[in-house]
């Protein structure tokens, strides 16, 4: 536990509300870039922000000339999916047979969840990213292990115990009951504990038995305050197989919608080959699509249609989707979401970009009184980054003019290797791979 009261000095940059699709400014109303100002962290969390250096009772921590953003928010990744990041040469349903399965039963050993919820969580940190929806394996000491190493470094974390009881290999299928059970001690046990939440964590429509999923719709309207996570309509072939095990669905979502998943705690990874009435219901029903364009790029998914989606209303965040995405780094994340944007016709504005890495992911989980932005109240997850590392961004840096293009230029450039610090509730990790600053004061 740190000190109560900090003051931390550098360029502030937040982005409070979402820039929308239009060309971008300098500088357009809900962006805010504080160079040099002072974060004032009490307890934990922010309570000022100010030009002026507060007084001799606060411990103060100058990183001029260094970026401080809100940590970033990965709305889908998969934390045993590490040992498998970058794997050769298939599409979803064979990525999944060949590499993913296997890995993922070795979660079942304890310690091998113990080790890999450490390993996963201090690369996310090393990252940036503060918050994160996560799924890990099936095994109920997985989910165990991942949210008491949250619990552990103080992070805010949301995830469950993946649910799948059929279309897996041995070692990877629970049943009804026994999910039900076990997601029930884990609820207990972490639901609202520190600053974790509980989703129920359907794998994906082909995994659940239609009473599976129907279990998981009962506990998501009894308990309050649960998340609901799983993937929608990755790749073609998926989409016609669940097409032939739910003939009664009017759609891959609709699977979701008629077990009774799909609320404003419902995040739903892709969401690539939606249609009109599809994207309405995300609309109705508050449900999010975590946008992975680098899964969605290394796996041959498809374009996700971003603009078609908020144009109908509903909500879209960001994420890794490691191991299928080939980065935890959100700045990678964010360029392929440009380029896959491009494509389309579509610009990304670096604005947009931040927003929906921080606040806009924020808002779309309800947590947007605790994070993503630095209004007082917010609690003090944030990074301090370099505006450029290695010759090319200390160049590209260097001619940047204007604010939209530096910051631009440093999301195309910068990945984990620009991040000097991450701050959990107000308590700094310096990053492991940081430059070596000595001699710099
Ligand atoms: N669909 C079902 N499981 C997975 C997974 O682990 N990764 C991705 N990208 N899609 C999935
Ligand atoms: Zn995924």
């Amino acid at each position: 536990t740190g000190p109560r009261r900090v003051a931390l000095q550098g360029d502030l940059l937040d982005v409070i509300g979402d820039p929308g699709w239009s060309a971008p400014q300098d500088a357009p109303s809900g962006v805010r870039f504080r160079p040099g100002h002072w974060l004032l962290i009490e307890d934990g969390r922010i309570v000022d922000v100010r030009a002026e250096a507060p007084g001799p009772d606060w411990r103060r921590e100058v990183r001029t000339g260094q970026l401080i953003l809100p940590g970033f928010i990965d709305t889908h990744v998969h934390s045993p999916q590490l040992d498998v990041i970058t794997s050769y040469g298939t599409e979803l349903l064979d990525w999944l047979e060949t590499y993913t399965f296997p890995a993922e039963r070795r979660y079942a050993d304890p310690a091998v969840a113990q080790a890999g919820a450490a390993t996963f969580l201090d690369a996310l940190l090393a990252h940036g990213t503060t918050t994160a929806v996560v799924f890990p394996t099936v095994h109920k000491v997985s989910a165990d292990a991942l949210l008491a190493a949250a619990h552990a470094r103080g992070m805010r974390l949301i995830a469950g115990k993946v649910l799948m009881d059929r279309h897996a290999p041995d070692g990877l299928r629970d049943d009804v009951v026994g999910a039900e059970a076990d997601s029930r001690e884990l609820i207990a046990r972490w639901h609202g504990t520190g600053r974790l939440s509980y989703a129920l964590t359907v794998r994906f429509a082909p995994t659940s038995t239609p009473a599976q999923l129907a279990m998981a719709g009962r506990l998501l309207a009894e308990v309050p305050g649960l998340y609901m996570q799983t993937h929608v309509a990755e790749n073609r072939a998926e989409v016609a197989w669940v097409a032939e095990l739910f003939p009664q669905a009017r759609s891959y979502l609709d699977v979701y919608h008629r077990a009774g998943l799909l609320n404003e705690r419902s995040v739903l990874a892709h969401g690539i080959w939606l249609d009109d009435t599809d994207r309405a219901l995300l609309a109705d029903t508050g449900a999010q699509i975590a946008h992975s364009p680098s899964s969605n790029l290394f796996l041959g998914s498809g374009l996700f249609g971003w603009r078609a989606l908020e144009a109908a209303g509903a909500r879209v965040s960001i994420a890794s989707d490691v191991g299928g995405g080939t980065s935890l780094s959100i700045q990678r994340t964010l360029a392929d979401a440009y380029k896959m944007q491009a494509m389309q016709g579509v610009k990304l504005s670096a604005w947009k970009a931040l927003y929906t890495a921080t606040r806009g992911g924020a808002e779309a989980l309800g947590l947007a009184g605790e994070i993503g932005s630095f209004e007082p109240g917010r609690s003090a997850d944030l990074c301090v980054w370099d505006w450029a590392s290695g010759p090319v961004a200390q160049h590209r840096d260097a001619l940047a003019r204007g604010l939209h293009e530096r910051l631009f230029a440093w999301l195309m450039l910068s990945d984990e290797r620009n991040l000097h610090e991450t701050w959990i509730a107000g308590t700094c990790r310096p990053s492991p791979i940081r430059p070596d600053r000595s001699g710099v004061s």
